[in-house]
């Protein structure tokens, strides 16, 4: 972990979230906002000057059109490559006691000042969609969710609201939801997660946490990333499957290696699963593939 250190996950631990500022490099932020321009016109033209006009159909009442579009894999190679960040994937499996690691979610999250998405959400846990089970306090199980920003974070964007673990010590964190009059030693401690663009919010399931309002005509981009660990199936907010029938989805996978499609649940090298039918399979599916990997494999 170069961007994250020991001090990080120590608190990570201890107050189930960190803060990592500036975690994007000048250039991986640059470039990741050249995508956001693709995928989202207007957007960040808005959310860096918002002097200027919103962004046509910011107020759009349901979600976007082409959801897909904001769900990894993107155009382009930045955010594809952040959701792989060595970083993220190393930290996530060490909270988790150093087990293989399952990329379950990588998507946008973009809002302004009257937007759908601009609400003052309640004190929550976000296990509600991200298991079907319920989060142990067990590194074996331990879920971590990340919120990069791409744009600042002021009083005034919308920051993420957090608490400490150390306000909610009961045994079983249910419910996961409380609202101010029913909890609210968990909103008179919240901290605001106000930082650069290109920082990192670090949370797991267990954390107490919420979206807070805007407080002025602003905008602000975002991409969710969450590591589980890879050995249990009801952890993850998505399955890939949905997303790789996408012409983009083929050519990541055909790009990738072996061990970044298996960070998304694809069988990896000297699996059980490759034989000379699944090899023809993949093959054929994936035309631009590199086969060598599970080929060898499978002879030795
Ligand atoms: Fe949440």
């Amino acid at each position: 972990m170069q961007r994250i250190t020991e001090a990080h996950l120590d608190h990570y631990r201890e107050h189930g979230y960190a803060i990592v500022p500036e975690f994007l490099s000048a250039a991986e932020l640059a470039g990741a906002l050249d995508e956001w321009r693709q995928v989202l016109p207007g957007w960040v033209e808005y959310c860096l000057d918002p002097s200027q006009p919103k962004p046509e159909n910011w107020q759009r009442p349901g979600r976007p059109l082409n959801v897909s579009a904001f769900r990894f894999p993107f155009p382009g190679t930045h955010l594809n490559a952040i959701t792989m960040h060595a970083d993220l994937i190393e930290f996530a499996s060490r909270a988790a006691g150093g087990s293989a690691m399952y990329c379950e979610q990588s998507h946008l999250s973009f809002k302004c000042k009257g937007h759908f998405a601009d609400q003052d959400q309640a004190m929550h846990c976000d296990y509600g969609n991200h298991t079907l089970a319920y989060p142990p306090d067990d590194p074996a199980y331990w879920q971590t969710a990340y919120l990069l920003y791409y744009t600042e974070v002021t009083a005034a964007h919308a920051p993420t609201a957090v608490c400490s673990r150390r306000h909610y010590p009961e045994r079983i964190l249910w419910p996961a939801h409380y609202k101010r009059e029913q909890r609210p030693a968990i909103y008179d401690n919240e901290r605001k997660v106000i930082v650069p663009a290109g920082s990192l919010f670090i949370y797991s399931m267990r954390t107490f946490h919420r979206g807070t309002p805007f407080r002025a005509d602003v905008g602000r981009l975002a991409q969710f990333v969450t590591y589980a660990p890879a050995a249990w199936k009801w952890l993850g907010i998505v399955g890939w499957s949905a997303q790789a029938i996408r012409p983009e989805f083929r050519a990541w996978i055909e790009a990738a290696t072996p061990a970044e499609r298996e960070l998304l649940g694809f069988p990896p090298p000297g699996h059980s699963y490759w034989s000379e039918e699944t090899l023809a399979g993949v093959g054929a599916r994936y035309p631009n593939m590199d086969m060598t990997p599970y080929k060898s494999a499978l002879q030795r």
